[in-house]
């Protein structure tokens, strides 16, 4: 799915290597003359697929990982802020940590000046050399600089847990998009969630103090359940009548259906009359990755009903896609008096 969303965004790369969690791009054919493509530098979200990205080097296999270390530097350079070191595939065995500590020794000894920081997660500006275990003996050597928060990460890898206490791992799906698309939502809120049960959404909205409500014909854990702000209506989407869903400021959907069902569901939601949600969070499951081919046709929908969505394939996520979509916000000389865009002074 990867290599099709690229021959969509940018065809003017072709495809070299490729293997489970890895695949580069040459920026111009073997055997070209002519001046390699220059990838602009915001392409990376249109990839959807991929968890990072980095300008590549070359590779190094050095017998010893001191020398291969030693190789690195010799191609990279000295210059960084940020070392990150990741495996393409977490079976392989490495020890990145031990690594990325060599690699700091090594730079460290270099130019006066040129002394990166000894934590790995980035911030935005950041320079970051980038180490891509491809197997124990062989690594990839390049770099990106650090913007939004995922390309913050190492591997672009979300750097949390699911925590004991929370009811299921969507959870963990929620929390990597909140943190993902830097969404604050404003505590008071009003969020509804479509497959709801058996909750950890909910409690991590719930964290975010806002008052949920869960759409599910099956019950929500009753630890969820019994906090503050919470109720549930246990319904399916399409049996809840369209006035019951105004006010909200949120819908989140989350729905073991077809992507097509889940669409037309959150679409009967937010084009009936009086309802104005700011945003919506939704998740998209992929029965078979060759369903996603039908991506640019769903995030059209999302445009038709005046949202601009985003869509990431997360990293604690499985075969589905996470599209945030926040409403277009009208320019002022543009407003039409739609009380969208007069709601709550938010
Ligand atoms: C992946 S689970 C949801 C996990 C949940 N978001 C959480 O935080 O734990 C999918 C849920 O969608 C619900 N579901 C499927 N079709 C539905 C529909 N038409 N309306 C409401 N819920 C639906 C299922 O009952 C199931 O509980």
């Amino acid at each position: 799915m990867l290599c099709q969303r690229q021959r969509k965004i940018l065809p003017q790369l072709t495809k070299g290597v490729w293997r489970r969690g890895l695949v580069t791009f040459r920026l111009s054919p073997p055997g070209s003359t002519s001046p390699p493509f220059d990838p602009p530098e915001d392409f990376f979200p249109d990839l959807v697929f991929a968890r990072a990205v980095v300008r590549c080097f070359g590779q190094v296999a050095a017998a010893e990982i001191a020398s291969r270390c030693a190789e690195v530097v010799a191609l990279a350079g000295h210059r960084y802020d940020r070392i990150h070191v990741w495996k393409r595939d977490e079976r392989i065995e490495a020890d990145c940590e031990a690594i990325r500590s060599g690699l700091l020794t090594l730079l460290a000894a270099g130019p006066a000046g040129c002394r990166p920081q000894a934590t790995a997660p980035a911030e935005p500006g950041d320079l970051v050399l980038d180490i891509v275990i491809d197997s124990p003996e062989r690594w990839w050597v390049g770099w990106h600089r650090a913007g939004r928060l995922h390309t913050c990460w190492p591997g672009g890898a979300y750097p949390h847990a699911l925590p004991p206490d929370k009811v299921s791992r969507a959870w963990l799906k929620l929390d990597e998009a909140l943190a993902t698309h830097e969404l604050l939502l404003p505590p008071g809120g009003r969020a509804v969630e479509l497959g709801a049960a058996p909750g950890g959404a909910c409690q991590r909205l719930l964290e975010a103090q806002q008052l949920v409500t869960a759409i599910d014909p099956a019950l929500v854990d009753p630890r969820v359940a019994a906090l503050p702000g919470f109720v549930q209506w246990r319904k399916r989407a399409r049996d809840v009548r369209l006035k019951e869903f105004r006010g909200f400021d949120w819908i989140v959907a989350d729905m073991n259906i077809d992507p097509v069902s889940t669409l037309e569901a959150i679409g009967r939601i937010v084009t009936a009359p009086g309802v104005h949600p700011q945003g919506i969070i939704a998740t998209l499951k992929l029965p078979q990755w060759s369903r996603a081919e039908a991506l640019d046709t769903w995030l059209d929908q999302f445009r038709s009903w005046g949202f601009v969505p985003q869509a990431r394939q997360l990293f604690s996520g499985g075969r589905e896609i996470c599209v945030v979509a926040r409403r277009q916000r009208l320019r002022s000389s543009q407003s039409t008096g739609h009380p969208a865009t007069h709601r709550r002074g938010r």
